[in-house]
């Protein structure tokens, strides 16, 4: 290529980084902003796909967050060693690469092309850091023609230091939009306590409605309480700060304790529990306690959200096509509309029909989804207006 056309593609190529730069600048969601990135990065590279892994330092791997093309679910959350992976030696080295087989290459972690049954014919590879601090790898791969170049890594290093910047920074706005939303949150309890003390105090207050207020002020201060215990758990586990306790153990057993402690409080509503747990299971790799508490969750809104006389099913089984450890756990309760389904799993979400009839702050879901996906896991759930909601869990079987 002529010298003044190679610049021309050049500076062409750096005004589309201006632009793209921008854009993620006012991108505070870190889902969306991840995939804006890696749709960037293939754009960029002129490559076929891109992928972003993380870098975790508490547990100091690497894991997959996103990629363009492949369904992403197959390879979200898949841990990739930081040694012997290209983006491994990426990351520890702290400096771009530009590898022209990959299939050759004995740093090449064949998992990732096995799980997504794709061939990584080229690999350009830059470490997104921001002031010394490691955030991951962004992965240019399959060049649509020729070799990468060394201006494509110049290009995409200029992108990853963008990126990096971004995903940094929409880090920090979820911590402090946390807070935001918790004040919020808890404002409505407060000023129902405020009115409830006054109350107490008038002089012509009844002995009647003084009670009744002190009916309100005990369940407000349960629900603050209540309220600050989730939080507290869900904030942890958003951060990454809440550490998970890996260990072997018999999902079956730990099922029919849950069934065990709400046993009772069913019965209470005249439910009827039906558990459907096979008994040669596999063990499930997983923090135990955490799960406990994310399928107690789950029970306690299948509870709460029956009906007298209803039903809840609590099955285990394992998939064999997709390798996943399944529990499922249903109800014939009242059900979810459709367009409430995918906010449920929202902070402080509530379904408005249900708010006023069932106490509840809103936060359970929020933690089941944080317990399962820092599982490597993922929910789902279905459900028919009146006539019942299932959830279920897929853990990855190891
Ligand atoms: N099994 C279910 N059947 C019907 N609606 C449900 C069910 N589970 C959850 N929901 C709906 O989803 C919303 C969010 O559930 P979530 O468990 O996060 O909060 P919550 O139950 O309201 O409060 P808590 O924090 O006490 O669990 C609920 O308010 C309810 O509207
Ligand atoms: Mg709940």
């Amino acid at each position: 290529m002529p010298n003044n056309k190679k610049l021309s593609s050049l500076l062409s190529r750096y005004q589309r980084l201006i632009q793209i730069s921008l854009d993620l600048a006012s991108k505070l969601d870190l889902d969306i902003l991840l995939m804006e990135i890696v749709r960037a990065a293939a754009d960029i590279a002129d490559a076929e796909e891109a992928s972003i892994l993380l870098y975790d330092p508490i547990k100091e791997e690497l894991y997959f967050q996103v990629a363009t093309n492949i369904d992403s679910t197959l390879v979200r959350g898949m841990v990739v060693p930081l040694h012997n992976s290209i983006a491994g030696w990426i990351a520890r080295k702290r400096e771009p690469i530009i590898i022209d087989n990959p299939q050759e290459d004995e740093r090449h972690f064949r998992h990732v092309d096995n799980t997504t049954k794709m061939t990584s014919r080229s690999i350009l590879g830059v470490p997104l850091v921001t002031k010394d601090k490691m955030i991951g790898v962004l992965e240019a791969i399959n060049k649509k023609e020729g070799d990468f170049t060394p201006e494509d890594q110049e290009v995409l290093m200029a992108l990853g230091a963008q990126a990096a910047v971004a995903i940094e920074n929409s880090r920090l706005f979820q911590q402090s939009d946390l807070i935001g939303e918790f004040v919020h949150e808890i404002r409505t309890p407060l000023s129902s306590l405020n009115a409830a003390t006054h109350l107490l105090e008038h002089p012509r207050a009844s002995q009647d409605q003084k009670e009744k207020m002190m009916g309100v002020l005990n369940t407000e201060i349960e629900r603050l309480a209540e309220m600050s215990t989730s939080f507290l758990d869900l904030s942890r586990l958003e951060s990454g700060r809440s550490q998970f306790k890996i260990e072997k153990f018999d999902m079956g057993e730990l099922l029919r304790g849950c069934y065990d402690l709400i046993e009772k409080e069913a019965l209470e509503k005249s439910l009827t529990v039906f558990v459907d747990i096979p008994q040669d299971l596999p063990l499930v790799r997983g923090d135990r306690a955490k799960l406990k508490q994310a399928l107690l969750n789950l029970l306690n809104n299948a509870i709460k959200y029956n009906k007298e006389g209803g039903q809840i099913t609590l099955r285990a089984a394992v998939s064999l096509e997709e390798k996943d450890f399944l529990v499922e756990i249903s109800d014939t309760g009242v059900g979810i509309e459709k367009k409430h389904l995918t906010l449920i799993f929202e902070k402080f979400y509530r379904v408005p029909e249900h708010s006023d009839k069932v106490e509840g702050t809103g936060l359970g879901l929020s933690v089941v989804k944080q317990i399962i996906t820092g599982h490597r896991g993922r929910i789902s759930v279905e459900s028919e207006v009146g006539k019942g909601t299932t959830f279920t869990i897929h853990l990855p079987l190891l």
